[in-house]
């Protein structure tokens, strides 16, 4: 069967993220600094001749899920509903409607937080713009699949969209109001796994009932972080990594006055500084998942001693890109 363009099957890849300052401040409208990771998504994607809407996920244990284009609206199962949703959006939007046989493949565990979901939610997009040659922008993409993940999670500044959607290094405020790319080179950054899936959701929803009681409290911690974004983002400009570390420190102390970090982060971040880190936090919504440090091999082995997993990871990686 030929498609269009003569192309039967698009395979396309979106990387996975980790956020370097400025978590749970970006969700209420201040700026975060995110970079993307060479951990990548892919999705295949081909178009039938009928409407069934084929998904393979091995990854996250779907081995097949079958449904319809009519079925959209339907609830489906929380390992296919952000390409499913993801679909729903893009053929209401554009008009179109297709069958099609999909399948999605991961390099990394979606334990790990490095954002799994968005970077699904972008490859599905941008293999449905390849196929319908619907000619999307990058922010376009960012719009649609932002709306998506809200539809389906309710909560979330859209970083992970934008540094799946974009690459590099983003300076990035809440919905896509900013997305700034940095010119930056890639960091010493080492990755430290908890073994503690976090669930960033109720983690976000718990910090905002904390705004409710305590405005002025979480007020301040923000207007701390949001300074320390602001002079993080020089310093990557001017890559001085001494003061990175420090700003890394500083923002890690923040995030545990607001109270989301946890005895396992805390044993990782005071393993990697007392190795001679340049500085070590949190990334992402805390509760568990990932820290990060700047540092080298010695740093990577201490936190090993303490019970991480380590993760290698290439920082400031390409976007979303068709790979054939
Ligand atoms: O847990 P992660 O890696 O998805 O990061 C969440 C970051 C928050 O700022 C807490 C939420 C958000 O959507 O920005």
């Amino acid at each position: 069967m030929r498609i269009d363009k003569g192309i039967n099957v698009i395979r396309v890849s979106a990387p996975g993220k980790l956020m370097l300052f400025g978590e749970h401040s970006v969700v209420y409208n201040r700026p975060c600094i995110v970079t993307a990771v060479d951990h990548r998504m892919s999705v295949s994607m081909e178009k039938r001749g009928d409407d069934k809407i084929i998904i393979v996920a091995k990854d996250v244990g779907m081995d097949r899920y079958e449904t319809c284009t009519s079925d959209l609206n339907k609830e489906h199962p929380k390992e296919v509903r952000f390409v499913l949703k993801a679909l729903k959006n893009f053929f209401k939007e554009h008009s179109k409607k297709t069958g099609l046989n999909i399948e999605t493949k991961s390099d990394f565990s979606s334990l790990f937080g490095f954002g799994s979901s968005s970077a699904v939610t972008v490859c599905t997009i941008k293999a449905l713009d390849e196929i319908f040659s619907t000619g999307l922008s990058k922010k376009e993409i960012f719009e649609l699949c932002y709306k998506t993940v809200l539809d389906v999670q309710g909560v979330g500044s859209g970083f992970d969209v934008a540094a799946a959607t974009y690459g590099g290094t983003l300076y990035f405020v809440r919905g896509g109001k900013v997305i700034e790319p940095l010119n930056v080179k890639e960091l010493p950054l080492v990755v430290g796994y908890t073994g503690i899936k976090a669930d960033t959701s109720t983690i976000v929803r718990a910090v905002r009932e904390e705004m409710k009681k305590n405005e002025k409290k979480i007020n301040n911690i923000f207007d701390e972080i949001t300074k320390i974004v602001e002079r993080a983002k020089q310093s990557l400009l001017t890559y001085d990594l001494d003061e990175l570390g420090k700003l890394m420190n500083k923002n890690h102390d923040l995030l545990r006055k607001l109270g989301v970090s946890t005895k396992e982060l805390e044993n990782l971040t005071r393993a990697a500084r007392s190795a001679g880190a340049l500085g070590a936090k949190l990334s992402g919504a805390g509760g568990g998942d990932c820290m990060i440090a700047l540092g080298n091999g010695k740093v990577g082995k201490s936190i090993e001693k303490a019970g991480g997993k380590l993760i290698p990871v290439k920082s400031n990686v390409k976007g979303v890109m068709v790979e054939g």
